[in-house]
C-alpha cells in the first residue's frame, strides 16, 4: 500500500468505528426491547439484531470507500479473503455486557494487509474512548499516546483474563490458581478487545484468554505492538479463521505469565 492508501484507511477506520459505536449506543439505550438469541447450544453465547446491523453498516461504509477490500466479521463471515486488504470486524465485542446493561462493550475493526495486522480502531462510546493505531505510527487513546506497563512481576499489577465454553476452559482455573499463588490478581470485564487495548494503555499488565477469535483481538494487537507489548503466536494454524489461545502482556511479565499458562498457550 502507498502512504496515501494507508492514510485513507487509517482515517476511515477511526470514523467508521466511531459512527458504528454511535449506532451501537442507539441500540444499547433501548436494549430492553431487543430479542436476545443464542448461537448454538451455548446459553452464554448471545447475539442480537444490533450485532448484525452494526456489522452490515461497517461493511457498507468500508465497501463504499474501498470496493476492492475483503472482509472477515463475526456475524457476516468471510468475503474475498484473497484480497490484499482484509477488514477484520467485531461489530460488538462484549455482547453479553451489552445485552445485560454493563458498559464494557466496543466496536473493533482491524486491517490485515498481506497477512500482517496494519492498523485498527476500537471505539468505546460509554467512556468516550477511541483507541487507534497504525504500524510505525504509534497507538493512541483519543490523542494520548499509549505505552505498556513497566511491571516486572505479576504482583505489580492486574492481569486481564477470559474464557468461554468454546474450548480451553479446563486450562482456566489451574491458571488462575497459579497466578494467585505468585501474588497476582485478575480481572474479566467481558470484552477481549477492550482488555487488549487496556494492556496497550498500561492499565492492565497483560491479558490471557483461553480461546480468542481474530476479530476479538486484531485491532488490539496493532495497538499492543505499537505500545511496546508482546503477543504469543496467535495466527498459527489458521488462527485468523479459527482462533487460538491469546496472551498479550508488557515485556516485563510476559514470560512469567506464559510459564503459568504452560504448553497449552502455543500447542494444539
Ligand atoms: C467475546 C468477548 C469476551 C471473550 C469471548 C469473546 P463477543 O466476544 O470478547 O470477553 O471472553 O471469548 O467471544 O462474543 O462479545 O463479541
Ligand atoms: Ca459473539
Ligand atoms: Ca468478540
Ligand atoms: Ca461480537
Amino acid at each position: 500500500l502507498t502512504p496515501a492508501e494507508i492514510d485513507a484507511r487509517y482515517a476511515a477506520v477511526k470514523s467508521v468505528a466511531q459512527e458504528a459505536a454511535r449506532l451501537g449506543m442507539d441500540y444499547y439505550l433501548r436494549r430492553q426491547s431487543l430479542a436476545v438469541m443464542h448461537k448454538g447450544d451455548d446459553m452464554q453465547d448471545v447475539v442480537s439484531i444490533a450485532d448484525k446491523e452494526i456489522e452490515t453498516f461497517i461493511r457498507a461504509e468500508l465497501t463504499k470507500r474501498f470496493p476492492e477490500d475483503g472482509f472477515l466479521g463475526e456475524e457476516g463471515g468471510a468475503d474475498d479473503l484473497d484480497a490484499r486488504c482484509i477488514w477484520v470486524i467485531d461489530p460488538i465485542d462484549g455482547t453479553s455486557c451489552f445485552v445485560n446493561g454493563l458498559h464494557n462493550w466496543c466496536v473493533s475493526i482491524g486491517l490485515l494487509v498481506a497477512g500482517e495486522p496494519l492498523l485498527g480502531a476500537i471505539a468505546d462510546p460509554n467512556h468516550d474512548e477511541l483507541f487507534h493505531g497504525c504500524r510505525g505510527r504509534g497507538a493512541f487513546v483519543n490523542d494520548t499516546p499509549l505505552k505498556v506497563s513497566s511491571a516486572q512481576d505479576v504482583r505489580e499489577g492486574v492481569l486481564g483474563v477470559g474464557t468461554t465454553h468454546r474450548r480451553g476452559k479446563e486450562n482456566f482455573i489451574p491458571f488462575l490458581q497459579g497466578l494467585l499463588n505468585e501474588g497476582g490478581m485478575f480481572l474479566r470485564n467481558g470484552s477481549g478487545a477492550l482488555m487488549t487495548a487496556y494492556v496497550a494503555a498500561g492499565r492492565l499488565i497483560g491479558y490471557y484468554e483461553t480461546d480468542l477469535k481474530s476479530w476479538d483481538c486484531l485491532a488490539g494487537l496493532v495497538l499492543l505492538k505499537e505500545a511496546g507489548g508482546r503477543v504469543n503466536d496467535f495466527f498459527r494454524n489458521d488462527g485468523l479463521l479459527h482462533g487460538n489461545p491469546c496472551l498479550v502482556a508488557c515485556p516485563g511479565v510476559y514470560d512469567q505469565v506464559a510459564r503459568l499458562i504452560g504448553p497449552s498457550l502455543d500447542q494444539d
